[in-house]
């Protein structure tokens, strides 16, 4: 799917595919240490990064800038609830639906953010986790309170409060239930 930014340029949003190994280990180890402090759901050497994508759990989304061919995003959708948050989740109620639920974890490139790839890029997603029947994304470990951008982020894509746990300081659990 292509796609233009508010800073009009054309990104294309497209699942990650092995053939995307190299590109997306770069686009990692140039994320600024701001992004790294928010965005960790797998260690970012290459051998993690091709165990993480060999099991059919997991489904990676990439947006690649038309002009230079570069990553400038990558996201994840893990099937069901992240093993260790489970727990928490059913502390809230929620009971665990492996065929139901899937996890998500967004990231865009620093000089990226704030230009509408992150909502290009869950719109995508969405349509991917429809087709697959899933009924509720949860986010990946919640999202750290002070985190403003990506807790708005989250609330403008129709995310709900679920509740807050502390893990180096407050955090929010929050889903988004789909029709
Ligand atoms: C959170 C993140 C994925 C959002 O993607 P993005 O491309 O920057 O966001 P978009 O430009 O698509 O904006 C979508 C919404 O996010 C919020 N947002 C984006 N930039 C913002 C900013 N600078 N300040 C406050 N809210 C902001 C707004 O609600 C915005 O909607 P609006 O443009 O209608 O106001 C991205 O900023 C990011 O990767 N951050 C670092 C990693 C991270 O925090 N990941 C999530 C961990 S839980």
């Amino acid at each position: 799917m292509n796609f233009t930014t508010r800073n009009n340029k054309v990104i294309r949003i497209s699942k990650y595919c092995p053939g995307d190994l190299d590109d997306l280990f770069h686009y990692l180890q140039h994320l600024g240490e701001a992004t790294r402090k928010r965005f960790g759901p797998h260690p970012f050497d290459r051998s993690s990064l091709q165990d993480f994508h060999a099991s059919p759990e997991h489904a990676g989304y990439i947006a690649t800038e038309n002009d230079a061919g570069r990553i400038i995003a990558y996201a994840i959708i893990k099937n069901g609830m992240l093993h260790h948050d489970i727990p928490r989740l059913q502390s809230y109620g929620l009971q665990p639906d492996a065929s139901g639920d899937c996890t998500f974890a967004p990231s865009v490139a620093d000089d990226w953010q704030s230009f509408g790839i992150g909502d290009g890029l869950f719109r995508f997603i969405l349509s991917d986790v429809s087709e697959k029947k899933q009924k509720r994304i949860i986010l990946w470990g919640g999202v750290q309170a002070d985190n403003q951008k990506a807790v708005n982020y989250y609330l403008k894509n129709g995310f709900n409060m679920l509740g807050q746990f502390d893990y180096n300081g407050p955090n929010y659990d929050m889903i988004l239930n789909l029709p």
